[in-house]
C-alpha cells in the first residue's frame, strides 16, 4: 500500500461534556490532532502527563471514540461504533502498561495466545500452534511459560508474553502505550532491544507512546510531542530532540536528563 498507514485529521476528544453531570468538569484531551503514518514507520510519542497521549492510542486502536475529527487506518474510518473488530484487530495490535492485567490470571498462557489467534484468524489448530511458538521465539520467551499461569511470570516475562501476543495475527501496526515503563531499567532495556530488532524484521508500523525521551530516541525514528492535547512538535526524533523548536520540548529534554 502505498498511502498513509493512519491518517488522522482535526480529532478532538472531550470528556464529560454529556451525561448525569453535564454541568461539571469538561477536558479536551484532545484539541486538534493532525498525523500522518506512513507504513512501516516508527512513531514515538511524548508529553507531560495529561497531555493526552493514551486518549490518542486508545482512539487509534478504536477502544473510545472521538468527539470530532477523523482517523483512517488503511483508508478506513476507525469508529468503535462500526468497525469490525475480528478484522480490524487482526491488522492493528497494542500492548499498554500493565500486561498481567491484559491476560486472564485464572487461564494458561498457551490457551490465551491460541484463543486470541483463533478469534483473529481461520487458521486451523496445527497452524495456530507453529504460530504461536513462532512468536514466542520472536519474544526470545522459552515455551514452556505456555503452561503457566501469567501470575508466575516476571514483568519482563509478561511484558514480551504480551508483545508476542500482539505478533500472533501479524498486524500491520502495533500501537504500545508505556510498555517498558513500570520495568526496571535492566528488563527495560532487554525490551527495548527486542522490540528494535522485531520492528527491524517484521517491518510492522510501530507507535510508541512514552513518558522518557531517551526510550522513543532508543527506539523511534520520528517523534510527536503532546502538550495539552495538542501537537507542538513533530519530525525525525533526531531533529527533535537535537533541535527542539519549542521551550516546551526543551524542557521535557531537560526532565528527562539523569540527575
Ligand atoms: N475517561 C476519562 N474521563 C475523563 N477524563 C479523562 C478520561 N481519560 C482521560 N481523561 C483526561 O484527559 C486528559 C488526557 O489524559 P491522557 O490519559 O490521555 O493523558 P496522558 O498523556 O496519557 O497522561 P499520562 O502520561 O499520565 O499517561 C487528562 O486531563 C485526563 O484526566
Ligand atoms: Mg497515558
Amino acid at each position: 500500500m502505498s498511502g498513509p498507514v493512519y491518517s488522522v485529521q482535526g480529532l478532538r476528544k472531550v470528556f464529560g461534556a454529556r451525561g448525569w453531570f453535564g454541568g461539571g468538569r469538561v477536558v479536551t484531551a484532545l484539541d486538534g490532532i493532525d498525523l500522518e503514518i506512513r507504513p512501516g514507520a516508527s512513531l514515538g510519542i511524548a508529553g507531560e502527563s495529561g497531555s493526552g497521549k493514551s486518549t490518542l492510542a486508545r482512539i487509534l486502536v478504536a477502544l473510545e471514540d472521538a468527539t470530532a475529527g477523523e482517523v483512517r487506518f488503511g483508508g478506513e474510518p476507525v469508529d468503535p461504533r462500526t468497525v469490525d473488530p475480528r478484522r480490524f484487530y487482526r491488522s492493528v495490535q497494542f500492548v499498554f502498561q500493565n500486561s498481567y492485567a491484559a491476560f486472564n490470571p485464572r487461564r494458561r498462557l498457551g490457551a490465551q495466545l491460541d484463543e486470541h489467534l483463533r478469534y483473529l484468524t481461520d487458521m486451523d489448530a496445527p497452524a495456530r500452534r507453529d504460530r504461536v511458538a513462532r512468536c514466542l521465539e520472536y519474544a526470545q520467551l522459552d515455551s514452556g511459560l505456555l503452561a503457566r499461569f501469567p501470575h508466575s511470570l516476571s514483568g519482563g516475562q509478561i511484558q514480551r508474553m504480551a508483545i508476542a501476543r500482539g505478533l500472533l495475527s501479524e498486524p500491520r501496526a502495533v500501537v504500545m502505550d508505556e510498555s517498558v515503563s513500570a520495568l526496571d531499567v535492566s528488563v527495560q532495556a532487554r525490551v527495548l532491544r527486542l522490540l528494535r530488532q522485531l520492528h527491524a524484521e517484521l517491518g510492522f508500523t510501530l507507535i510508541f507512546i512514552a513518558h522518557d525521551l531517551a526510550v522513543i530516541d532508543y527506539l523511534c525514528a520520528e517523534a510527536v510531542v503532546m502538550r495539552a492535547g495538542r501537537i507542538v512538535e513533530q519530525g525525525k526524533t533526531a531533529d527533535v530532540l537535537g533541535n527542539p523548536e519549542s521551550d516546551y520540548t526543551r524542557e521535557l529534554i531537560r526532565s528527562c536528563l539523569p540527575v
